[in-house]
């Protein structure tokens, strides 16, 4: 992001795609959510002509998802450090900042971001930039995960393994929020959406129960190697994340993940 001096600041995202456990998560990310974006991108009416945008695209999923499901005639996929994104037919992969990224006006049928905006401070700033991006009918589509009910995640296990699983939650959220993430901001897009003088809006809600050894399990686990040291610097014990990992790994264990919020809207014609 560009200061009016010029220099760039770092982005504030949490996680970084070059650590050791980077690509394993989005490959859990697919595993958990594209289920439910294939169920909201088939609701759309994709024509084999559209121009696609995957902003924050991660391991490319839902931008392979967009070009081989649906034959979109062509789908940009934006992200700050695109290298676990698979090359193919019909995909463009841009690696910039996406509050740097030129995106264009009046130039995508559909722009899809999931997992993207509630980690961005200036969250806001970037939609109205995306509804400019899009050709007059165009659709937004925006998923994140709400993150303010994580006493209602876990359903069965020891009470150690409840009480790490949540100290790490607690600490995990607390060190997005420190680098500007919200994690109540995904139930009010669609009202986001209707400020911003979106129509059409409509709005799904998703969450799955797992066992342990599950993706949607073994993504916390996945995340508290990620995070390890800043994790132990915010209180976290070690004992603390063996107890989730070994948890996160047991069958005899059940929750749900993060619900996932998803709003469309359409630009105006
Ligand atoms: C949680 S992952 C989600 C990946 C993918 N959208 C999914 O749902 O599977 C967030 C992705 O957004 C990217 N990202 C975060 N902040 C970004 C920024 N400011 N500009 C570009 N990409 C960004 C990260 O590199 C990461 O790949």
């Amino acid at each position: 992001m560009p200061t009016p001096s010029g220099t760039a600041i770092p982005s504030t995202y949490m996680f970084d795609n070059s650590t050791e456990d980077a690509e394993r998560q989005v490959e859990l990310l697919g595993q958990i959510l594209d289920g439910h974006t294939e169920t909201v991108l088939a609701g759309l009416d994709i024509q084999i002509d559209w121009q696609c945008l995957d902003l924050g695209s991660g391991g490319g999923t839902v931008a392979g998802l967009l070009t081989d499901q649906f034959g979109a005639d062509r789908v940009v996929a934006i992200d700050q450090d695109p290298r676990h994104i698979h090359p193919r037919d019909g995909l463009e992969i841009r690696t910039s900042d996406v509050m740097d990224a030129d995106l264009g006006d009046g130039v995508y049928d559909l722009i899809h971001a999931r997992l993207l905006f509630m980690h961005l401070p200036q969250r806001e700033q970037l939609l109205h930039r995306a509804i400019t991006a899009l050709k007059p009918g165009g659709l937004l589509v925006i998923s994140d995960w709400d993150c303010t009910h994580l006493d209602e995640m876990l359903l069965t296990g020891r009470d150690e393994l409840r009480d790490a699983f949540r100290a790490f939650q607690q600490a995990l959220i607390s060190l997005g929020a420190r680098r500007g993430m919200d994690a109540g901001w995904a139930r009010g897009i669609p009202a986001v959406f209707a400020a911003a003088g979106l129509t059409d809006i409509s709005g799904l809600v998703h969450n799955q129960l797992w066992r342990g050894g599950q993706p949607g399990m073994q993504l916390h686990a996945c995340n508290s190697r990620q995070k390890q040291k800043s994790l132990l610097g915010a209180g976290v014990t070690m004992r603390q994340l063996d107890v989730l990992r070994d948890g996160m790994d047991d069958p005899e264990v059940l929750g749900y993940t993060y619900p996932m919020y998803t709003a469309a809207g359409r630009r105006p014609l």
